[in-house]
């Protein structure tokens, strides 16, 4: 009996447990004329359980949920060139409610405008720097923790403000040149004036075209985790159905069960480590934060542990949860633990982002390697060299971060993963190019990317390297056998708006998943038939860091805009994309 549950159990590995026998929720939405607003994103947030569920409306303007917990609902429709209309829907036990939700015409230029997604308004502000350099930086330094554009950003503000917002964002590690800084002000201003977005983003509004029949089968479900303090980075599936993820500013793990929207928050221990870490001095984190630690990346070891970086409290940590006891292991060499990946052996590889570094540590012998990356320059190396000093110094006097944006760069060991013949591949943000550690030899190799900022890469089951540029908005495929690269646009509107932090590849059918990270959207690749399927994300600024995938092959993302207010609604979320999920 016993053996026979567990079978059913796994087979039903995506299906919810409902409390109550479920509810269902169909209809339409119309305009006011009565025609069908095809597209039309409809989600029904559950008061009581802090969770959504999102469908699209079809050609003829149907929708169908799935299943859904009975309760009490806010049933929204939106679709761009419409207002957003909120109905509340009482959903009982077993029942079928039918309904059809009218949205009225958005005839404010303004309104359009503002209804448009952060790239569309980073675009303009974009188009106003003097050259690609400076397009390229601002691009670079001033997307990685929130959009730029969102609406809590695309406002127009003096020059002082704007000098003191810059000087917090580089404390905070988004440093700019003083040149960019300089011309920066006008261009911002200049992109939020009602002058040039009114007419470039309102009067010639375009509707974004309704979601294909493929994205349009998708079920979105939000989970809320943290709080407004919180900065949910990276989430991890677990094989036992599990969903992690972890708090940055707060110091926590995550954990959701998604078959019955059951969330708990565990405290990941700080030792000795002060707020802001070994990085205390620099007070590097905004000022509501909670970080001690910092967790930032995290994946499933072989038996079922998970392991994270801590990346200001510069340790490794493992959470065991059968016993939900953490184990602490700090960094003895090195700064800035970032993001971890297992190769076939188990052992665990990372990058050590401010020292320049790749580390390894085998859970199965406890043996710890650190290897130094190579630097482009000697001012990079010495930059390297220099931030232990910094640090030390940091106690005694007041440096200027704003200052640091002239030096040289660090180059920033970013992405890793481990290529199917065991070769640790890495990317190097600011240097913008990819590189191999032979985890046998040490021996490391580099190798130019032909496009900029290189982020989260992965592999594909057949040995090709996936890599989304950042700050070039592209993705690309990199063949280690022949040393070519390929790139792609990607599909958001306005052409090279996009800033996709990570990627990863579904090695089942090697389809590769992007963030879009800007466009509040997630993207689909077919690389046999090269096709792009866009699903518009229902919760304005989505900021997406990293991509997993469930047994079901559901499609799994975080919502870790940085500060979590300017999210839609203030709350980070753990989002589960179905690509067959509905009806
Ligand atoms: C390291 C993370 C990080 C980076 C990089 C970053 N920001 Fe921010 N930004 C924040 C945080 C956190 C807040 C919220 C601050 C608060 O609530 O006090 C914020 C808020 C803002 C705001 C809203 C300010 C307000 O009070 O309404 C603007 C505008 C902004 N950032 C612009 C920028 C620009 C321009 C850059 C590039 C130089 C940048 N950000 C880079 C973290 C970052």
């Amino acid at each position: 009996m016993r053996m026979l549950r567990s079978l059913l159990l796994g087979s039903i590995f995506a299906a919810s447990v409902f409390a109550a026998e479920p509810a269902h929720l169909v209809g339409g939405v119309n305009d006011s004329t009565g025609g069908p607003v095809a597209g039309a994103l409809v989600t029904a947030r559950h008061l009581a359980l802090a969770c959504s569920t999102t469908v699209y409306a079809d050609a003829a303007g149907r929708y169908t949920f799935p299943p859904l917990e009975p309760g009490l609902y806010h049933v929204r429709a939106r679709r761009p060139g419409f207002r957003d209309r909120v109905e509340t829907v009482e959903l009982a036990p077993g029942a079928t409610v039918h309904k059809t939700v009218v949205v009225e015409p958005e005839t404010d230029p303004r309104e359009l405008a503002w209804q448009l997604p952060a790239n569309r308004w980073l675009a303009l502000a974009v188009a106003r720097l003097p050259d690609d350099a400076a397009r390229e930086e601002f691009r670079r330094q001033c997307t990685f923790c929130h959009q730029q554009g969102s609406w809590a950003t695309r406002v127009q503000r003096d020059p002082e403000e704007w000098r003191k917002i810059f000087a917090l964002m580089a404390r905070m590690g988004g440093v700019l040149s003083t040149r960019v800084r300089t011309v920066l002000p006008d261009a911002l201003n200049g992109a939020y004036d009602e002058t040039s977005f009114v007419p470039a983003l309102g009067e010639h509004f375009v509707p974004p075209p309704p979601p294909d029949a493929a994205a349009a089968r998708a079920v979105v479900t939000e989970w809320e985790v943290g709080d407004i303090g919180s900065m949910q980075h990276d989430l991890a599936v677990h094989p036992d159905g599990h969903v992690y993820s972890v708090d940055t500013t707060q110091d926590k793990l995550y954990r959701l069960d998604p078959r019955t929207g059951e969330r708990r928050t565990f405290d990941i221990p700080r030792g000795d480590s002060p707020l802001g870490g070994v990085f205390s001095t620099q007070q590097p984190i905004p000022a509501n934060a909670d970080a001690h630690v910092a967790p930032h990346s995290l994946q499933v070891a072989r038996d079922g542990s998970i392991w994270i970086t801590l990346c200001l409290g510069n340790k490794i940590a493992r959470f065991d949860p059968q016993t939900e006891h953490f184990d602490i292991y700090p960094q003895q060499e090195g700064l800035y633990p970032h993001t971890l990946r297992f190769d076939a052996r188990g052992r665990v590889w990372y990058t050590l982002a401010v020292s320049n570094q790749v580390a390894m540590l085998d859970p199965a012998t406890g043996e710890r390697r650190t290897y130094l990356l190579p630097a482009r320059t000697w001012k990079e190396r010495l930059a390297v060299r220099a931030v232990p000093w910094f640090l030390w110094l940091g106690r005694y006097v007041s440096l200027d971060p704003e200052r640091a944006g002239d030096g040289p760069e660090l180059p920033i060991p970013y992405g890793i993963d481990i290529a199917p013949d065991g070769g640790v591949w890495f990317s190097q943000l600011n240097a913008h190019r990819i590189g191999r550690l032979d985890p046998e030899s040490g021996d490391i190799r580099v190798i130019d990317t032909p496009f900029s900022a290189p982020r989260r890469l992965r592999f594909d089951s057949r040995g090709n390297l996936w890599i989304p540029g950042f700050s070039s908005g592209v993705l690309a495929r990199f063949d280690p056998r022949n040393g070519e690269f390929h790139t792609w646009e990607l599909p958001i509107e306005p052409r090279g708006s996009e800033t996709p932090y990570a990627l990863n590849v579904d090695r089942r059918t090697d389809s590769v998943w992007i963030c879009g990270t800007e466009s509040d959207t997630l993207m689909r690749f077919e690389p046999a038939t090269e096709h792009f399927t866009v699903y518009p994300l229902p919760t304005r600024v989505t900021y997406t860091r990293e991509i997993d995938f469930d047994a079901a092959g559901a499609v799994w993302t975080s919502n870790s805009n940085l500060p979590a207010w300017q999210i839609e609604g203030a709350a980070p979320k753990l989002i589960r994309l179905e690509l067959d999920g509905a009806g």
